[in-house]
Order: structure tokens, then sequence, then C-alpha cells
């Protein structure tokens, strides 16, 4: 029996509700279509309860504990009592650095029965996959205030562009698109205004372009992206973007495929080095939190990738496959989607649909 060991941290607000869901439907997955695999769950209770138990994110041998699994399945953390930079700062951000997870890979996907706000889009026709560059970029945390808490207070924020790191993640999503039937991909650049990090970026992007004359590319400012993203998001197959462009991009694919509620996401360390991670793109949602309301299917489907990482593929396309007939039959769904079913409700429909 081949092991995986996967640590899960459901986190805060709704984080824990959709993971449940999303552990329940990658074990079923498993147990039914990879047989001779098993996956080992080890659950942490980290977060901002943790937090203001014991005044730390998470215990100080959390990362070597971390660094002994296979993957991480990861909820959300915010909590209103404690400001995000907490969370942010001590989990989120430095998990992707430490673990070098520099490929962010976010699916936006549009699924038939899923009530899409644009008008006239048939169901698949938004099929895209933007390749988020995690590691540096303009959330490299180098910057500092002077003056703090006066009213001549000056605030110097940094952002870090490598070549390497650029050249890393456009190397990843053009090889991402070399394996998708349209072969396409868009390079998200703003070299017009910021002349320093973004003209790196697109140097990168025409050295690494030359490998893969098998892929139709082309460079678009991040402000057309956004409008395009809105007026043809059909266009788009691959899209690779620095840390924040293709943070604010991914929150309008995620909405123009019908929910926040069903966009998943990985953390990925292609080189396997360290764990990748896997969460749902949506927060901790505290405004729904404790009414078993959330959607969980945006967890559930950053457990189907998961599994891919995992090389489980037959278990990552039979979850997939059960997310699109339960979104395609009216059995159940969230709120988000149209309907009034509960978290489990949906989670039931998944597992019996594996
Ligand atoms: P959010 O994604 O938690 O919620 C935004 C809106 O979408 C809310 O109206 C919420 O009810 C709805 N929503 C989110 N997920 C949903 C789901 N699965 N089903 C149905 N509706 C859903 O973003 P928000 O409100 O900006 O942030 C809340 C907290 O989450 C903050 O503390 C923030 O820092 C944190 N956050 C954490 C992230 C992470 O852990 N990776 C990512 C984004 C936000
Ligand atoms: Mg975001």
């Amino acid at each position: 029996m081949a092991t995986h060991s996967i640590a899960v941290i459901g986190g805060d607000g709704i984080g824990p509700e959709v993971i449940a869901q999303a552990v329940r439907a990658i074990q079923a997955a498993v147990a039914k279509h990879d047989r001779g695999h098993e996956l080992h769950l080890t659950h942490l209770p980290w977060g901002s309860e943790f937090y203001k138990k014991h005044g730390h994110i998470l215990p100080a041998d959390g990362w070597d504990t971390l660094a002994r699994h296979d993957a991480i399945l990861f909820g959300a953390v915010g909590d209103p009592s404690i400001p995000d930079t907490i969370p942010v700062h001590q989990l989120l951000l430095p998990m992707r650095r430490k673990f070098d997870q520099y490929v962010n890979l976010r699916p936006a996907y549009l699924f038939d029965g899923v009530p899409c706000p644009l008008a006239g889009k048939a169901p698949g026709s938004i099929d895209m996959l933007v390749y988020r560059e995690n590691t540096e970029g303009e959330y490299a945390p180098v910057g500092g205030k002077l003056y703090p808490d006066t009213d001549k207070e000056v605030a110097v924020q940094t952002s870090v562009f490598t070549r390497a790191g650029c050249e890393r993640i456009i190397r990843a999503a053009f090889e991402g698109a070399r394996k998708r039937p349209r072969k396409k991909l868009t390079s998200i650049t703003k070299s017009n205004a910021l002349l320093y990090g973004m003209t790196l970026w697109d140097v990168a992007y025409e050295a690494v372009r030359k490998d893969f004359p098998d892929v139709q590319s082309h460079s678009l400012l991040v402000d057309a992206a956004a409008m395009d993203f809105v007026r043809k998001p059909e266009s788009f197959d691959v899209v690779v973007a620095s840390n924040l462009f293709g943070d604010i991009l991914t929150d309008l694919s995620a909405a123009v495929a019908g929910s926040i509620g069903l966009a998943s996401s990985a953390n990925v360390n292609p080189t396997k080095k360290f764990p990748s991670m896997f969460e749902p793109v949506h927060g901790s949602a505290p405004d729904i939190a404790g009414q078993g309301i959330a959607n969980p299917l945006a967890a559930v489907l950053s457990g189907a990738l998961l599994l891919d990482h995992l090389e489980l593929r037959a278990s990552a396309d039979a979850v997939r496959k059960a997310v699109a007939a339960v979104l395609k039959s009216d059995t159940a769904r969230t709120k988000d989607v149209g309907g009034n079913a509960t978290t489990v409700q949906v989670g039931d429909a998944v597992v019996a649909a594996v």
C-alpha cells in the first residue's frame, strides 16, 4: 500500500467547514479509483484561535512538522478579532516562501449549470488557467516606515523581481500551456509604467518563449487584461502574471466563472523538495461562518489539484467529474450558485457522485 501523508489545516471561519467536505471527497475518490494508495491525514489546529491561546499562529516546530508531509490541504485564515496581517505574515506568505511554492495555479472554468454573470456564455467557454508568481514581486516583505504614527509618516514598499524568479514561473506556465489543447499563453505586464520590475518580466518572457515555438503567446497590459477578462474571457487559455496582478485577476476570473465558492488553487513547488499546498481562493468568510452554508466545492476542487500533484490522476478526475455532475444536476447547490443546500449536503452529493 502506497501511503501519502497530508497535513490538513482547516484554519478559521468557513475554512474547517469546507475542508471537512474536501477530505471526504478525496478519501472516497482514492478508495474507489486508486486502489493500492492510501491518504494518511494529520489534522493541525492552527489559525487565529491557536494564536489567541499561544501568541503565535503555529508552534515553534510547525514548519518542520509540515515539511515531513507530502502535501498540505489548507482552508483559510482570518478572524475579525485579530489583525489580518498576523495570519497572512505568520503563516500564509512565509509558507509559500519557506517551501518555495513559486507556482500559484488558479483555474477558472464555467461549469454547466452554474449561472454566469456575463450574458450568453456557454458552459466550458470560460476555461483558463492562471499561473501566478508566488514568492517575490510586489508581495516581497521589503520596505519600511519612517516617522511612523506621526503626520510626516513615510511608507516605502518595494517590489522585488529577479530574472530567475520571473523565468521559472513563465517557464512553468509555458509548460502548462503546451499540455492544453489550445496551447495559448498570455503574459501580463505593465512595463509601460513600471520601468524596472515589469521590463525585467518582459525580458524573461521573451527569453523563455523562444523555447516554446509550439505555444502561441502574447503579452498584454494588466489593465487591458482586466477589461478582457470581462469582455471576452473565452479568449484566455494559460495566463502568467506577477504576484499582485495574478492575485487581482484571479478574483475576477473566479467571479466571471460563477462564484468565488468554486475557485480552487495550488501553491506548487514543482521540484517536490518541499510540500506543496492546496487551498480554495476564498478567505474565511466571517459573514457566513458557522451557518453551514459555505460552498465546499472550491475546497473540493483544490483537493483534486492535490491528487493531481500526488499523481493520483484517476482520483483527481473522479473528483472533478463528480463536482461537474453535482453542479449540472439540481440536487445540491449552495446559495452562491443559486440553491439552498448546506455545505454538508453538497459534500454528500459529491461523495455519492465519486
Ligand atoms: P472572503 O473570500 O472570505 O469572502 C468574500 C465574500 O465571498 C463574502 O461575502 C463571503 O461570504 C463569500 N464567500 C467566500 N467564500 C465562499 C464560499 N465558499 N461559499 C459561499 N460564499 C463565499 O474574503 P474577505 O471577506 O475579503 O476576507 C475574510 C477574511 O479571510 C479576512 O480575514 C481575510 O484576510 C481572509 N482571507 C484569507 C485568505 C486565505 O486564507 N488564503 C484569502 C482571502 C482572504
Ligand atoms: Mg486574493
